[in-house]
């Protein structure tokens, strides 16, 4: 029975802080500059991302997706439309995107919307092969019988598209997720952490408040 008491584990911030003055206006910009730094610093996969979403039910679903690309439009990710969060979000638009870098924290909330179907299909037929076979074959969040399945009709699908293009599936896809919300959180000594939060006001035109930790 784990009864494991981790009441210790605590890290001290030091090592940067987040001042108004150093931020830029716009949060696209200052997300930028942070993706940019979590790169830098080899951080492991920066690009990845919570995704949370509430389906009617109102219960909230967390997990980890990786964002594709971001411009001021928004923030996409890449994933099958059938599956458990692509049913909430078309339950419920309101998503909210977390972005976890060490020291760092950057929240976002909005709305999601499906990207168009081109820039899923040129983003699909740029993935390896094996993955674009692998979203084809993956009724992604189904109760399947066995990984032999799965695997089986990866095989069947790998023989079948050999020397030809994998078609572009009608179950898969991107979102952007629009922001109205932004947050980005720096750690800092005994707790007194710099949150910055941008919301937003009008298009192009943001809010920046100092928030307390
Ligand atoms: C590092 C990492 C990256 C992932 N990237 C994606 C992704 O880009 N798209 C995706 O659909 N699932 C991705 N997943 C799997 C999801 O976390 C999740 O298991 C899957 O999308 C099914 O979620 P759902 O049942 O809530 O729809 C990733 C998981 C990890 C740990």
């Amino acid at each position: 029975m784990p009864n494991r008491d981790v009441h210790n584990m605590r890290e001290s911030y030091e090592s940067s802080f987040l001042l108004e003055e150093d931020c830029d206006m716009n949060p696209f910009h200052q997300f930028d500059k942070w993706f940019h730094h979590a790169i830098e610093a080899k951080l492991p996969e920066p690009n990845a991302m919570t995704l949370a979403t509430v389906g009617s039910d109102g219960q909230p679903s967390a997990r980890i997706v990786l964002l594709k690309s971001f411009s001021t439009h928004g923030f996409i990710f890449y994933t099958n439309y059938e599956s458990r969060k692509g049913k909430q979000m078309q339950e419920n638009d309101k998503v909210s995107l977390l972005f976890w870098w060490a020291e760092r924290q950057v929240r976002i909330e909005g709305v999601v919307n499906k990207v168009d179907k081109e820039t899923a299909e040129k983003y699909f037929h740029s993935r390896p092969k094996g993955s674009q076979i692998g979203a084809v074959v993956s009724p992604q969040s189904q109760v399947i019988e066995s990984r032999f399945v799965l695997e089986d009709k990866f095989k069947e699908a790998e023989h079948s598209y050999k020397g030809k293009e994998v078609p572009f599936p009608d179950h898969w896809g991107g979102y952007i997720v629009t922001p109205h919300l932004i947050e980005f959180w720096q750690g800092r000594v005994s707790r007194l952490h710099d949150r910055i939060q941008y919301t937003l006001i009008e298009e192009d035109n943001w809010k920046m408040e100092r928030l307390a930790p």
